[in-house]
């Protein structure tokens, strides 16, 4: 990594599912504004992200976003180093607005373009609240689209201990909720009406992935909550939507806390963070608090805020990559199924 001694000032744009964001950062770690249009209460109609909407919707609002993020932070873009941008994984047209806006900024401005993963990105969000943290530190990924077990190695270097199979931990909880009638996004709904719920009303099962430990897999989950509810319907007897998404969630946290403290233990990991959308579920940053304080792990978290999709995050990475030298031209292109570590 080259030495840096100037102040490096990331425009950073994200547009990969339903919230159009732009940010500036300051040296990966001062965020000096996030600023994120969400689209949920439009997606909200349909019970979930329609991506032809989401695209529409980011070309309408990918400009003021930005205008909105420099101006936030007192910034002229003549003053930005670089400009940082989500390439995938993501909806392919979302992903382009993105793409295409910052790729027009940074070649109109003559700034070098450095193309982020959101994955990445994610995981750069701690490095925003602890100015202490850095690699090596075990990180679980938990969002809409994917759950990781990722040890970060180093800035921008990782290795996937276990991943989904099926079902990634957001996409269940949203659709535990829509089955048990708590509507989009399901997320947060099932988080706060579980604090009203019994946790053990149902024993829902804990999958285990045979060949991976690190692995999980949350679609018997989702079908034993759906074949318990039709159940219930058929006999008549009424459910009770808190218990149900109280012994939904406990189950998806407990299997989460177990991988993540095996994996702790045998990679003798002294720092452990979570990521994503999922990481701001209250169940899960309280059990992974306890179950690393027990243990003597440090234990590191974004606010809910900068767990939920954002562009800060993208301007965290995106400091880190631009310091390793990473530079994409302006055949930059949207990969919908980028993996971490690919470029
Ligand atoms: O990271 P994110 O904003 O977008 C993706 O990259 O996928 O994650 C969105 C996911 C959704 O599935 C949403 O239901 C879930 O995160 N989520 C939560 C909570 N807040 C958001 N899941 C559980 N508890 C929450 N409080
Ligand atoms: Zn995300």
């Amino acid at each position: 990594m080259d030495s840096v001694k100037e102040e490096v000032l990331i425009l950073a744009v994200e547009t990969s599912c339903d919230e159009t964001a732009a940010a500036v950062v300051r040296n990966g770690r001062d965020v000096l504004s996030n600023v994120i249009y969400s689209q949920i209460d439009l997606h909200t109609l349909y019970g979930g992200v329609v991506p032809e909407i989401a695209s529409r919707k980011h070309i309408e609002k990918i400009c003021p976003v930005i205008r909105k993020a420099l101006s936030d932070a007192g910034t002229a873009l003549s003053d930005i180093t670089a400009v940082a941008v989500t390439y995938g994984p993501g909806l392919v047209g979302a992903l382009l607005v993105g793409v295409s806006a910052a790729k027009a900024i940074a070649f109109a401005a003559e700034k070098p373009l450095v193309g982020v993963h959101h994955i990445e990105g994610h995981i750069c969000a701690n490095y925003i609240e602890n100015k202490e943290l850095e690699p090596p530190f075990l990180c679980l990924v938990v969002s809409g689209g994917h759950s990781h077990l990722v040890m970060v190695k180093d800035y921008g270097v990782y290795e996937i201990l276990g991943r989904t199979r099926d079902d990634a931990a957001g996409e269940a909880f949203d659709k535990v909720a829509r089955a048990i009638g708590l509507g989009y996004p399901g997320g947060p709904k099932i988080d706060r009406v579980s604090r009203s719920g019994n946790p053990d009303a149902v024993h829902f099962p804990r999958a285990k992935v045979d060949d991976n430990v690190y692995d999980f897999s949350f679609s018997g989950l989702k079908s034993a909550v759906l074949n318990y509810l039709n159940g219930c319907q058929m006999k008549g007897v009424e459910i009770d939507p808190a218990d149900v998404a109280a012994s939904f969630q406990k189950s998806v946290v407990d299997v989460l806390v177990e991988h993540s403290m095996r994996a702790a233990a045998q990679y003798g990991a002294k720092k452990f963070a979570i990521a994503g959308g999922v990481a701001s579920n209250s169940h899960l940053r309280e059990a992974l608090e306890a179950a690393c304080a027990e243990r003597g792990i440090a234990f590191y978290r974004p606010s809910p805020l900068l767990c939920t999709d954002n562009a800060a995050m993208i301007g965290a990475a995106g400091y880190y990559e631009y310091r390793k030298g990473t530079r994409h031209g302006w055949d930059l292109n949207a990969v919908p199924g980028l993996k971490l570590g690919e470029r």
